[in-house]
């Protein structure tokens, strides 16, 4: 009988001489991540040669142990399993350090909406909204709030699979019964308005609420309200997108805590539907619509918004962004703002070489100009026996402003005070 001898398993040769059992580029060149409570990389098994994702837990400042934040979500995630949830392989202590230790996905939303040349169809659009609602509706079946939704904490594969992550705020509620949690949760662009006026009883509900303001941004590329940081101007800025509510749309508004303190000068007339006519097919602006009602009962929840037309008769049909497996390089949040400062620095660049260049023409033609008016100069000296002078001056550089470049904010500046 011939004996098979299969080649020794090798590994390759800049792996061997890693560390750890998960080999990571040097320095910064693998963080994809850096959030609030420490960093994200990426990193190869070097015996799988899977891709990983180290969440590193950050220890620094903490007086009691364990962050309580980490020790939540690693206790949440261990009780999840589903195909648009983030799988948390392991956790690993590693030269005092501690990592969760998650599967590795290309991109995220954020990253996928700002890529600079891949654009998502209709279809694709559809088949991400599919599956943020799908996931959604299986934490919410699980009696799970994730309460931080928003484009950077949803991943995507290379293959177009979407997975929530970051369950770092998220927590199991009670169904049977309304307990007390706290409203300050969620990225404030995203929060609800029953959050903003001080609901500290509340539900699903408000997971939906920022879904929605996902599902738009995938639409648009970017927030639909981007308030300035405070409540009140947050709540201000979905009032005038969505018009003030009254007592008709949400009877339980006023005995929210911040009502009274919250209330608006002056009512707003509701721009919605003017805004994202031209945005939106009619089903997918009735599905937007619906989610964005005032009082949270009156939201469809994850499994009604699956039912909905815009997913079960309209077309396009959902369609897989299998066309993301031929995107060279990674698109998080993280490169995204990379890509972002890098352009502000090559157009500052150029705006100063454009400058250097005309400075130059400039006292080239001066120097030119000198020449040609001391010359006229001398001609009417000669001719007229008396001085002239003042010649015009070469073009102003105001052109130089046009160029000047414009930073460009994520936070819109109109919102009234
Ligand atoms: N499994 C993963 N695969 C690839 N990238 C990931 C993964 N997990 C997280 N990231 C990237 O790292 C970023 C930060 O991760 P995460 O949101 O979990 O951390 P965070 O510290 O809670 O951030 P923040 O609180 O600021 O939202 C994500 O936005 C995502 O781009
Ligand atoms: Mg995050």
């Amino acid at each position: 009988m011939k004996k098979i001898i299969k080649p020794r398993p090798t590994v390759p040769a800049e792996m061997s001489a890693s560390d750890s059992i998960y080999y990571r580029k040097p320095g910064n060149e693998s963080v994809v991540g850096a959030g609030t409570y420490g960093k994200v990389f990426k990193a190869i098994h070097i015996y799988t040669q899977d891709k990983v994702a180290l969440k590193k837990i950050r220890m620094e400042g903490e007086r009691d142990g364990f962050p309580i934040t980490a020790v939540r979500e690693i206790r949440l995630l261990q009780h999840l399993r589903h195909k648009h949830v983030v799988a948390l392989q392991e956790v690993m202590v590693e030269k005092n350090e501690c990592f969760m230790v998650f599967e590795y996905l290309s991109h995220d939303m954020t990253g996928l909406i700002n890529h600079p040349t891949f654009t998502l169809t209709p279809g694709h659009k559809k088949h991400l909204a599919k599956q943020m609602f799908e996931g959604l509706d299986y934490l919410h079946r699980r009696g799970v709030l994730h309460r931080d939704i928003k484009a950077a904490n949803i991943l995507i594969s290379n293959t177009g699979i979407l997975k929530f992550a970051d369950f770092g705020l998220a927590r199991f509620y009670t169904k049977s019964h309304q307990n007390d949690y706290t409203n300050r949760v969620i990225t404030i662009w995203y929060r609800p308005p029953e959050l903003l006026l001080g609901e500290t009883q509340y539900g699903p509900a408000v997971d939906i609420w920022s879904a929605a303001c996902v599902f738009v941004e995938m639409f648009t590329r970017k927030a639909i309200f981007p308030g300035e940081g405070t409540e009140l101007s947050q709540l201000d800025k979905v009032y005038a997108m969505l018009g003030t509510p009254t007592r008709n749309d949400w009877p339980r508004i006023v005995d929210l805590p911040w009502f009274e303190l919250m209330q608006p000068v002056e009512r707003k007339k509701r721009q919605f539907e003017t805004q994202y006519r031209d945005v939106f097919t009619t089903a997918a602006l009735d599905l937007v619509t619906k989610m964005f009602r005032y009082d949270p009962i009156k939201r469809p929840n994850a499994e009604e918004v699956l039912e909905h037309p815009y997913f079960v008769e309209e077309q396009p049909k959902p369609e897989q962004a299998v066309e993301l497996e031929q995107v060279s390089g990674d698109w998080h949040e993280y490169e995204s703002k990379q890509m972002r400062r890098e352009n502000e620095r090559r157009r500052k660049e150029e705006y100063v070489r454009e400058r250097e260049k005309r400075k130059a023409t400039e006292a080239g033609l001066k120097d030119g100009k000198g020449e040609a008016e001391g010359q006229m100069e001398k001609k009417q000296k000669i001719s007229a026996g008396g001085g002239g002078g003042g010649g015009s001056r070469p073009a102003s550089r105001e052109g130089g402003k046009a160029t000047a470049p414009t930073t460009t904010t994520a936070v819109g500046s109109h919102a009234r005070s």
